[in-house]
């Protein structure tokens, strides 16, 4: 017997939902592709990320690797042209308008680089934090508790002008928080900003991420907030090509662990220094052992010992 459209649509939907499962970020084989003057240029090539709820995670790459353009689509303002998006359960392939308006309302936070960008310079910072509150209909009381927490509460009457570039940025995290997102992303964040006012934007948001849960990703080149999270993503030519996980060693060291992304069908990216150093190019040799796999160079045979 056929299976009706139900069954039909209900397998389609385990079938998706299969990668990533019920993780909070799922991106599946995601493309997003630009047309300018006819000229295409493949920002992500059919990249995989999967983020779990509550974690915070550090995004780094070269420039042009499509950092802003995975941060874009994560937070609704940009479609991608393939693949799958899904945060918290919600599809941002098929939303429709007022479920993206929504969507960016309140389920996701977002932090320019530009801190001018962030704010608006005749209001105060209270009434910044206050303004996306109001535009969900929501009452503002809860900005001056975001402010303190984030450390600027001694802004709150403080025009936008009349403060430094790192009391700023707290308050646009403040302002990103404001209608308790599940999901706070920043592109950037602290790249205006010295390396001490830059730890305590990035402290702010560490913050945000412990005390409040929300899930916080941040696109960095700064090496020392990449050193300070539990997990950071490496995108090479718009794809994900390695994850270093930091845990906490037997001694209380903290121990990072390089690994390569593995997507779905059995593709990985060498480190190019790897490849470098043992000047493979095009193909290599592939051998099946117990507990790993060897990989040599096509030219020269491996030694026997
Ligand atoms: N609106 C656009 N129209 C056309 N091409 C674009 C557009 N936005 C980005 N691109 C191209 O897509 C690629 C990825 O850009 P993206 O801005 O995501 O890089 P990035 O990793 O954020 O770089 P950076 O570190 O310099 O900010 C680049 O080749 C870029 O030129
Ligand atoms: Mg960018």
């Amino acid at each position: 017997m056929n299976p009706t459209l139900s069954e039909l649509e209900a397998r389609a939907t385990r079938e998706k939902a299969a990668f990533g499962g019920d993780a909070h970020i799922v991106c599946d084989n995601l493309v997003r592709i630009y047309k300018t003057e006819g000229v295409e240029v493949v920002a992500l090539q059919g990249l995989d990320l999967v983020i779990d709820k509550g974690e915070l995670v550090a995004i780094v790459g070269a420039s042009g690797s499509g950092k802003s353009t995975l941060l874009n689509v994560l937070s609704g303002l940009d479609v991608p042209t393939a693949g799958v998006a899904r945060v918290a359960g919600m599809d941002l392939l098929s939303m429709n308008a007022r479920d993206r308006l929504r969507y960016r309302r309140s389920v996701v936070g977002f932090i320019w680089q530009q801190t001018a960008r962030n704010l608006l310079p005749y209001l105060s910072a209270r009434e910044n934090v206050e303004l996306p509150m109001k535009l969900a209909g929501r009452r503002g009381g809860r900005a001056l508790e975001l402010l303190e927490l984030l450390g600027v509460g001694y802004c709150a009457d403080r025009k936008i002008p009349e403060m430094s570039g790192g009391e700023q940025q707290r308050v646009a995290i403040a302002v990103a928080l404001a209608n308790s997102p599940q999901l706070v992303l920043a592109d950037e964040p602290t790249g205006e900003l010295d390396s001490e006012t830059s730890e305590q934007v990035f402290d702010a948001l560490r913050k945000a991420n412990r005390e409040l849960g929300v899930t916080v990703v941040v696109v960095t080149h700064d090496p020392l907030v990449s050193e300070q999270v539990d997990r950071t993503v490496g995108i090479r030519d718009g794809r994900t090509s390695s994850e270093t996980l930091r845990r906490e060693g037997a001694e209380g060291q903290i121990v990072a662990e390089e690994y390569a992304v593995l997507d779905r069908v059995g593709r990985l990216q060498l480190p190019r220094d790897f490849m470098n150093a043992l000047e493979m190019e095009r193909r290599v040799r592939l051998e099946l052992e117990s507990d790993h796999i060897g990989v040599w160079p096509a030219r020269e045979e491996p030694s026997d010992d």
